[in-house]
């Protein structure tokens, strides 16, 4: 079958063709307009010019896509569309869109919830027979932070979560405290990676909640220990050395909070395979250190970090996540007119 992704729920316009025969997956195109630059100088993403800027490109997006797969409309079984969680003004143009298309080319339509997408990042390029059920999921995106179960496809259980920030939260709002802009992750996680390993500023940040009996997560207090830090004194800020030692402690304090709880969980679920989902799993740091920690201390699991350019959003994770929806849905006509019923959702339905 033939399916369309659509992703809008932040700020990349987003489509995808991908064909899948007997469960095997072929990625036909995956096209991403991002908006960084647009949104760069607000020092954030602004919801309503986001949505302004999804309008004008997400036809040209789904055009692209469907022209770089060589398939025209009516060939489409299926699409699969973002309902989120995420910024409704950007969300209702991905969704108002793909019901409009769904309604005109005569495809069932699905809505795939964003974080269920990043999940399923996992499967576009690992070879799907090898990723085995229970899965434990560690989600790390820019509004979650989650150890999800999954005893078979499609079915969540959250096990933990952060009380407060999220973890690419944390980094967006550390990178703005250091005066390093927007998009805050890359860059901290570039300066840090830059870092030389000598203690100069003697920076120690605390690892919150690493030794608290539950799987949960809090990323608030170590932001604001940054701040405090910096505060001190501000002179600092102007001192590459430590910007540097900065974000590399606050990387590794974060890394090693996320790894220590992940292992943990694993210890009383057994879990068959670790998976990493979100935008933080571009980090390199989080992907090296969590599949040396699965190693060492999992002798029957296996890590699977998704591949960077399906670390962030993109449509191909929906239009799999899609697929693996409506493989699963037993009455396959209830899609007939699924374009009157999709409505925005926001968390992972159990
Ligand atoms: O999953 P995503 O693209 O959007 C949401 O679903 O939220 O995640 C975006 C988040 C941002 O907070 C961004 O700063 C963070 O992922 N991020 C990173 C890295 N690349 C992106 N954080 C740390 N290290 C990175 N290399
Ligand atoms: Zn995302």
């Amino acid at each position: 079958m033939i399916i369309l992704g659509i992703e809008t729920s932040c700020d990349e316009t987003a489509a995808a063709v991908i064909s899948v025969e007997n469960d095997q997956v072929r990625l036909l195109s995956n096209i991403v307009s991002s908006q960084i630059a647009l949104h760069a100088s607000y020092g954030g993403v602004v919801p309503n010019l986001a949505a302004r800027e999804h309008l004008k490109n997400i036809l040209p997006v789904i055009g692209t896509a469907l022209e770089k797969a060589g398939k025209k409309p009516s060939e489409l079984d299926l699409i699969a569309v973002t309902n989120g969680p995420g910024l409704i003004p950007a969300l209702l143009i991905g969704t108002t869109t793909a019901k409009t298309l769904s309604y005109l080319w005569h495809a069932p339509l699905i809505g795939i919830q964003h974080i269920e997408g990043h999940i399923y990042a996992n499967f576009i390029s690992a070879k799907t027979d090898e990723i085995k059920f229970p899965i434990l999921a560690l989600v790390v995106s820019g509004g979650h932070t989650q150890l999800v179960l999954m005893k078979k496809h499609l079915h969540y259980e959250i096990i933990g979560e952060t009380v407060d920030d999220a973890v690419g939260e944390a980094f967006d709002k550390v990178a703005r405290i250091l005066g390093l802009g927007y998009p805050g992750g890359p860059a901290v996680a570039k300066l840090a990676d830059s870092y030389l390993g000598e203690k100069k500023f003697k920076i120690t940040l605390p690892r919150p909640m690493l030794k608290s009996a539950n799987f949960n997560f809090s990323f608030s207090g170590l932001k604001t220990a940054v701040l405090y830090a910096t505060k001190k004194d501000p002179k600092n800020l102007e001192n590459p050395d430590y910007i540097s030692e900065m974000c590399h402690e606050f990387q590794t304090a974060v890394t090693d909070v996320l790894v220590a709880k992940t292992i943990r969980a694993a210890k009383k679920h057994h879990p068959k395979t670790i998976l990493l989902a979100g935008g933080v799993s571009a980090n390199k740091n989080l992907r090296g250190k969590l599949e040396l920690a699965v190693k060492e201390n999992l002798k029957d699991t296996n890590c699977f970090v998704p591949e960077l350019t399906y670390s962030m959003d993109n449509a191909t994770m929906i239009a799999i996540a899609g697929y693996y929806r409506y493989k699963n849905l037993k009455n396959k006509k209830s899609l007939g007119k699924s374009w009157t019923n999709l409505e925005t959702s926001a968390s992972l339905k159990l």
